[in-house]
């Protein structure tokens, strides 16, 4: 069948494909139906049903005769490390982790924060916990302590399961203190922490609070998989949103199941045994869905890398990893290809590995800018496809599905819908606007299963948030445009959200850091484009009367501030002292404007604008930091 017949389908009986795809899922008790409408934008997928996340995604591939084969490939250039581990070796891991977690109290329903960087000890634990039933979530090693607190005051987790240390080119993160000022500075306090001890750094396990990963499972029984209702939560993953307060992305158990195996062959076009790889972090979706869940749930190899694309220790250690472990798929951001573009322009480590089995290269987690594709095209020899989702929907919204039908690829598109998404560029008022024209780009509801059906414990915000813009879709957050042939076209968010080297982040939360320096009476904080990283946060601030310190100095330590209170991850490093912000008469500040001024972009002077004389004082603030030339 060709795409547009797939697509045809699925509009015809949305409910009978999503069933036809639930058949590749081993259930406990399969669902009598597909789609539940609970209501106000509220739907649900295979609630009846009854299943086990980490039986699909190990036990049953190891009693379908697949137990030799490699579950996940740990490569770890930073470590010097390589091990296979198999699907039989995981399951016997799994369920040993998971059995402790049981003797410690975990229960159906609790959740466990995991703080891990990349290694299998990251999967395994989030499989023990969808193994018991437990509501893992997963948070980044780059977020800062404060963030982590914010997760665990809101997630109220029973365990965190953290590692002593993650590794980053030049520098030991130590975990362990963050976790320590972490849990000191919730409110909530878990009942234990497991901590996996690495080699590079061993630290100090509180007593009565702290138990040791292999010392805790000692002796246990191990946990047989629990089967949970459809619509129980997997997972919730936190994702930046407009304030401080970040969003807790809920995944239901069933719906996810089928979503992610659909896409591996239909999207990604791998066959069960086929080596997998996503090249990002378990701290992000990309890393949920596709290092985590969709290879294993499919019976493919997937492949935890612990390094970076440049300087670990070398651009060509991607093609390494892809020629020794055979990859068919890779999937990486599109910043990770500039990275080793600016080392390697002519590609020869391409040169160096034998790519042959190499299928195909999926991009996504910001906008794929063409000169990125056709480098990548040319050096690998292979289709390079752009992809566009969130971590909302867990899977693609718009791609190129390879599995059905290799569309023609047009630069700077993340080509089309798939089954499950009816997209719609909507202007202000709501109304579809005609092929070409930019727009708000909104789903039509139901969204399809493993996208979110909530917020955790945050039924109101994820209404306002995605429901009430356009009642009756989807409001994604970005802005776009369709074409003729109904390919989409990604330009950018309509709200605060911006994304720096493939990661999401938010500038409120960051002017919320701002804003509590004690000299800072007011300030914005805008993305402007980077040649590397795509985006970059560059903050504005205006200092409280009468401060006379040098302004070198409040920089550095708002710089600092953001480091401790956000992360590293934020790549915070550009701040200007300004005299005011421009602004609307009715005091809301102009940071599109801002954003066009620093690029360099074509504007217009906002007609609402109070005083346009500000504009040429953030003309030269700019350019004093090497933008608006
Ligand atoms: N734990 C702790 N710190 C981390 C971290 C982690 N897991 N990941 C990143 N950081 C730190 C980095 O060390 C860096 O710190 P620094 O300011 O001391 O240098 C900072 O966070 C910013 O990281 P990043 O934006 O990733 O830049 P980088 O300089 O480390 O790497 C690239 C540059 C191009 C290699 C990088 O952009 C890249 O490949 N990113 C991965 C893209 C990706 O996988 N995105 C996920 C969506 S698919
Ligand atoms: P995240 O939730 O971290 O996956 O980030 C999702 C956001 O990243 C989207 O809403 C887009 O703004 C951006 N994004 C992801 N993929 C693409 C893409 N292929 N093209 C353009 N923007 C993208």
């Amino acid at each position: 069948m060709t795409y547009s017949e797939v697509y045809a389908q699925w509009q015809a009986d949305p409910e009978g494909f999503w069933m036809d795809a639930a058949g590749a899922i081993s259930w406990d008790r399969a669902p009598t139906r597909a789609l539940s409408d609970l209501g106000e934008g509220l739907y649900e997928w295979f609630a009846d049903a009854r299943v086990n996340t980490c039986y699909n995604a190990v036990d049953r591939h190891v009693e379908a005769g697949r137990g030799e084969q490699a579950a996940i490939i740990y490569d770890s250039p930073v470590t010097h490390t390589k091990r296979e581990i198999s699907f039989v070796e995981l399951r016997n891991r799994v369920a040993t982790l998971a059995g402790a977690l049981r003797a410690k109290g975990v229960e159906k329903g609790d959740r466990v924060i995991i703080y891990m960087p990349m290694v299998p000890e990251a999967l395994e634990a989030m499989l023990a916990c969808a193994r018991i039933g437990a509501v893992h979530s997963v948070v980044f090693g780059g977020f800062a302590a404060s963030e982590l607190a914010v997760r665990i005051d809101d997630a109220t987790p029973k365990a965190i399961i953290a590692a002593s240390c993650g590794i980053e080119p030049g520098r030991i993160v130590h975990y362990k203190p963050l976790l320590d000022g972490a849990i000191e500075q919730a409110s909530h306090k878990p009942d234990f922490c497991v901590i996996l001890q690495r080699e590079q750094e061993v630290a100090e396990l509180i007593e009565g609070r702290d138990v040791n990963w292999h010392g805790f499972q000692y002796g246990v029984e191990p946990a047989d998989c629990l089967p949970v209702e459809g619509n129980h939560p997997a997972y919730i993953l936190y994702t930046s949103g407009t304030t401080g307060q970040p969003k807790g992305v809920i995944r239901h158990t069933a719906g996810q199941l089928v979503a992610l195996n659909w896409s591996m062959k239909n999207i990604y076009n791998v066959d069960p045994g086929d080596v997998f790889w996503a090249a990002s972090d378990v701290g992000w979706v990309v890393g949920h869905s596709y290092i985590a869940y969709g290879p294993l749930i499919h019976g493919n190899t997937t492949i935890v890398f612990e390094g970076k694309p440049v300087g670990t220790p070398d651009a060509g250690t991607f093609w390494r990893v892809m020629a020794e472990h055979k990859v068919k798929t890779f999937f990486t951001a599109p910043t990770a290809f500039r990275a080793v573009k600016r080392e390697d322009p002519e590609g020869d480590f391409v040169k160096k590995y034998d790519l042959s089995h190499l299928g195909q290269v999926f991009l996504a987690g910001e906008r794929a800018d063409p000169d990125t594709i056709v480098w990548a095209q040319e050096q690998l020899g292979v289709p390079v496809i752009d992809h566009w989702w969130q971590t909302e929907t867990g899977w693609s919204i718009a791609a190129n599905p390879l599995g059905i039908e290799a569309l023609p690829v047009k630069l700077g598109s993340p080509a089309v819908p798939m089954p499950g998404y009816e997209v719609h560029i909507l202007d202000e008022g709501g109304h579809p606007v005609s092929a070409g024209e930019l727009g708000a780009i909104a789903i039509k509801l139901p969204l399809p299963p493993g996208t979110l059906p909530t917020l955790w414990q945050a039924g109101d915000r994820f209404r306002t948030s995605y429901l009430t813009a356009f009642p009756g879709y989807y409001e994604t957050g970005d802005a776009g445009m369709m074409d003729e042939d109904g390919y989409l076209y990604i330009m950018a968010r309509t709200d605060d959200v911006i994304n720096v080297a493939g990661h999401r982040l938010s500038t409120g939360a960051m002017e919320e850091v701002l804003s509590g320096h004690p000299d800072v009476a007011e300030c914005a904080v805008i993305g402007v484009a980077d040649s590397l990283k795509g985006q970059m946060p560059l903050g504005f601030l205006c200092l409280n009367a009468g401060c006379n310190r040098p302004h070198s100095e409040i920089v550095t330590e708002v710089v600092k501030r953001v480091r401790e209170k956000i992360g590293p991850v934020a790549a915070f490093k550009l701040a200007c002292v300004v005299d005011r912000l421009p602004k609307t008469r009715s005091g809301k500040i102009l940071r599109a404007t801002m954003v066009s001024i620093a690029d360099g972009s074509s504007w217009k002077m906002p007609a609402t604008i109070d005083d346009p004389a500000i504009l040429d004082e953030i003309k030269t603030a700019l350019q004093e930091l090497g933008y608006a030339s």
